[in-house]
């Protein structure tokens, strides 16, 4: 993300047909997409595969999937090769890139993904106040006219849906297009304009900004204090309250990287915080479900050799040598004068950090 808002509206351009699916109850009300779209913020790259078509609008449809290698390509794959053209009308190349290019680009960016959420914590759960707030998320059916926060941001880590199922919906009075819904996983790294002119202004405060864009696709709203206070939305009393539960649950998502991931601790002789966090790294690389959250390896010296080993499902750890210790057993062997360096590393990473080597 760049943080900024760019006027890209095209006034040579066609209208398109919008060919994309919404959310149930919701009316259609933009039949075309408009070429002139008015200022968009840019989005990030990460996490857009299973996420739907793209753009705020959802204007990138991913309709025509091709086959390849043997498979139908996704919709989002699809999606991204419709930014080819971007190559030649924005960044002023003289043609565009090839296809077989083009397809490796679609590889890298499918597979770039958002990192864990800095707020969460470690353990993944949620605190008493985003607990509350996810409560509100899920059960307030009436919370829009539409529907409850999930009936449009659907939030299911286990099918890797992260606040969309990549529908569309009408938005209300006062805004003129219907959008795609958007995921949140990237709210926290929205905040820092503080203060806009206007009835979304809920504190007066038009002080010191780190920013200039804030939410939605104009980044327009300052914060989602600001957002939530719109005549949209009908919390339940206390308002107030319930509204910065609300908050604290957006800003603490789900993301497709546990918060766990990335995490290291480095035991020598006995330390018991260090024992204590490995414990944590242990439980959570033992959690298979919703989704894996990681692979934890260990490596370092042990005996005197260099020593490599990943914990495998059972719990015991698997050496770059075919063999099996068990979690007391390398404790043992670091308090008689090893040290090893526990990571929980993406899942699906372990083998070749730990293993192949
Ligand atoms: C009717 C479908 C719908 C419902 C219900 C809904 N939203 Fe949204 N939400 C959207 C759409 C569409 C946008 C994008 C609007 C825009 O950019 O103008 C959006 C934007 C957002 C954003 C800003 C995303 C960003 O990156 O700027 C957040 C956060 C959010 N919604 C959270 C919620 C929460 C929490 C609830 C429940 C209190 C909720 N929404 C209810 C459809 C919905």
């Amino acid at each position: 993300m760049d943080q900024l808002a760019w006027n890209l509206g095209n006034p040579d351009g066609d209208l398109q047909t919008n060919l994309n699916a919404y959310v149930a109850n919701s009316p259609r009300t933009t039949p075309f997409f408009h070429p002139m779209k008015g200022p968009m913020v840019t989005q990030t790259l990460r996490g857009i595969a299973n996420s739907g078509p793209q753009h705020w609008r959802g204007d990138r449809m991913g309709q025509n999937r091709e086959t390849v290698n043997g498979e139908l390509e996704s919709l989002e794959a699809a999606a991204f090769k419709e930014f080819n053209p971007a190559f030649v009308e924005l960044l002023g190349r003289e043609e565009r890139l090839s296809q077989a290019d083009m397809q490796a680009f679609t590889d890298f960016a499918m597979a770039l993904t958002p990192p864990p959420n800095p707020i969460r914590q470690l353990d993944n759960s949620l605190t008493a106040d985003q607990q509350l707030g996810r409560d509100i998320y899920f059960q307030v059916g009436d919370i829009t006219g539409l529907g409850s926060c999930n009936h449009c941001h659907t939030l299911n880590p286990g099918e890797k849906q992260f606040g969309t199922g990549g529908l569309m919906t009408f938005e209300g009075a006062g805004v003129a297009e219907n959008f795609k819904v958007p995921h949140f996983r990237n709210a926290y790294a929205k905040v820092g304009m503080f203060g806009t002119s206007g009835s979304r202004n809920r504190d007066g405060f038009t002080g010191d900004q780190i920013k200039g864009f804030g939410y939605l696709h104009d980044g327009s709203v300052a914060s989602l204090l600001d957002f939530f206070a719109a005549d949209a939305f009908n919390f339940p009393e206390p308002k107030d309250v319930n509204v910065s539960h609300v908050v604290d649950f957006v800003m603490a998502a789900d993301s497709n990287m546990a918060p766990v991931v990335g995490q290291q601790v480095t035991l020598s002789a006995s330390d018991n915080a260090a024992l204590e966090r490995l414990n944590l790294l242990e439980t959570r690389a033992s959690v298979t479900a919703p989704l894996p959250e990681c692979d934890l390896i260990a490596r370092g010296v042990v005996n005197g050799l260099r020593f490599s080993a990943m914990m495998t499902e059972g719990g015991e750890y698997l050496s770059s040598h075919g063999a099996r210790y068990s979690t007391n057993q390398l404790r043992t062997a670091v308090a008689e004068g090893g040290v090893l360096t526990f990571t929980c590393t993406p899942p699906g990473s372990g083998q070749r950090l730990a293993l192949d080597r």
